[in-house]
């Protein structure tokens, strides 16, 4: 059996203690599938005394992650602490810069440095393997990278956030709001105590942005992405949805258009249908659509320190398996020197369906003027109703739930703006767009 696999490990916290935890108990396993032993030689974290219900004695104890990845003497350098900056990137580009291989579940990280640090890799003859910064537990980076190689890939998108699924989710089957099920997200602990990255969509923004250029071989452009969050999402835009056949997930969905790469994350209907329409609380999905192979949807869990470290391990055992030198796969999917530059498909040329509610005063004339405004942004609607509010009396509010055929955003934008201006219109007009999953 050749050497053992020496790995170094910065960050002990959910992910990393999960990690050594399943290298020390399955040991044995490890070595006879990777041929060789993984054996972990040092570790770091910020503090050294905490107890994390992992043995570390006996391997060597780093004060920093930048000297760890300077000094250790180790073959792999894995980075399980985040953050986009500071000692998380530092130290990973100390060690790429010596020719260690890195395997990283920083999905911040990527996304702001990722072409630069896949050029370090590349020069250096490293790997650098991430397939934890994308939907945890679930093998979308080796699919992209390694199995669709061939495949001119149209469309990926998925539900990339449990939190932000987990709330949806509450919110629909029991009737919450979405302070509500924040809350309980937070006392579950999915939902961090300052939530505003996932509910944002910046998190999943991140991890749009690193499968974009998996899917379409461009720059990463973690800052060209239209981004819409969850927290304008009410409980009745849930139930009109549920009404007309749709639920409403976060999705970050990358597309290829005649005019460039759309990136967007937003809260979006699906039909109830639909395989995605059906995944429910912290679980993932990612479906790619490509010409060769067609489309492929994966589920599964997509945080937790077990389902991560898998992913992790996964990456750490590719590397136990590779031969000295061997740069199987560049690691972007495309070599880093060979990425096209970003071509942003503006948002206002999207194409699809939309959902408009509009709560409005209860007079003679609104449906016609609406149905007025929207013909003359050449809108089609698939339908136009008027919800009932039975707790309310005759004279209140009304809600009118639009759907309309597939039209662009700008038409879109040009009829509400025009509706606006209309004294009949109370409140702020909600619009959600309508994705259709190709299959499933
Ligand atoms: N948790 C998940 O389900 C999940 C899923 C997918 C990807 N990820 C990614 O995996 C990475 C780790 O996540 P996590 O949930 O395991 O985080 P975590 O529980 O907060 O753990 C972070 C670890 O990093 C250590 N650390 C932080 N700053 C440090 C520094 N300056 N020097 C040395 N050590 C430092 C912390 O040390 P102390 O323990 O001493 O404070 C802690 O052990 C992140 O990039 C995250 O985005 C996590």
């Amino acid at each position: 059996m050749s050497d053992a696999l020496k790995v170094g490990i910065a960050g002990l916290g959910t992910v990393g203690a999960s990690l050594v935890r399943i290298i020390q108990n399955r040991a044995n396993e490890l070595a006879v599938t990777c041929g060789r032993a993984i054996e972990i030689t040092a570790v770091t974290a910020r503090d050294r005394n905490r107890d994390r219900g992992i043995d570390i004695s006996g391997i060597a104890w780093f004060d920093t992650p930048e000297k760890l990845a300077a000094e250790a003497d180790i073959d792999v350098f894995v980075e399980l602490m985040g953050g986009a900056n500071g000692p998380a990137a530092d130290s990973v580009r100390a060690a790429l810069e010596r020719g260690l291989h890195v395997v990283t579940a920083n999905k911040a990280l990527l996304a702001a440095s990722g072409v630069e640090l896949a050029k370090i890799a590349e020069e250096k003859g490293a790997l650098l393997n991430f397939e934890a910064a994308v939907a945890g537990g679930i093998p979308v980076i080796k699919a992209l990278r390694e199995s669709l190689t061939g495949n001119t890939v149209s469309r990926v998108y998925g539900i990339m956030n449990g939190t932000c699924n987990y709330i949806l989710t509450r919110m629909e089957k029991e009737g919450l709001s979405f302070a509500d099920c924040l809350r309980e997200a937070q006392r579950l602990g999915y939902a961090e105590a300052d939530p505003a990255f996932d509910i944002e969509g910046n998190d999943t923004a991140h991890k749009l942005a690193i499968l974009t250029t998996l899917a379409f071989g461009s720059e990463i452009a973690a800052d060209e992405i239209y981004l819409e969050g969850i927290t304008n999402i009410s409980i009745e835009d849930i139930r009109a949805a549920s009404d007309l056949g749709y639920r409403i997930k976060l999705l970050g969905v990358a597309q290829k258009t005649e005019s460039g790469i759309e990136q967007r994350v937003h809260p979006t209907m699906v039909p109830h249908d639909t395989v995605i329409a059906q995944v429910d609380g912290v679980t993932n999905a990612v479906a790619i659509e490509s010409d060769i192979l067609g489309e492929l949807l994966m589920v599964g869990p997509g945080a937790g320190g077990n389902a991560t470290a898998s992913a992790v391990l996964g990456d750490i055992a590719d590397i136990a398996k590779s031969r000295p030198g061997e740069q199987r796969v560049p690691v972007l999917g495309t070599p880093a020197a060979s990425l096209a530059p970003y071509k942003r498909a503006r948002m206002r040329s999207h194409e699809g369906g939309y959902f408009i509610r509009l709560t409005v005063a209860d007079r003679t004339g609104v449906f016609a003027s609406i149905a007025t405004r929207m013909a003359e942004n050449a809108i089609s609607l698939e339908s136009i109703v008027q919800r009932a509010t039975p707790e309310a009396g005759d004279d209140s509010p009304k809600t009118i739930i639009l759907v309309t055929h597939a039209t662009t955003e700008a038409s879109i934008r040009k009829a509400v703006d025009a509706i606006k201006t209309e004294s009949y219109l109370v409140g702020e007009p909600q619009v959600i767009r309508i994705e259709r999953p190709k299959a499933f």
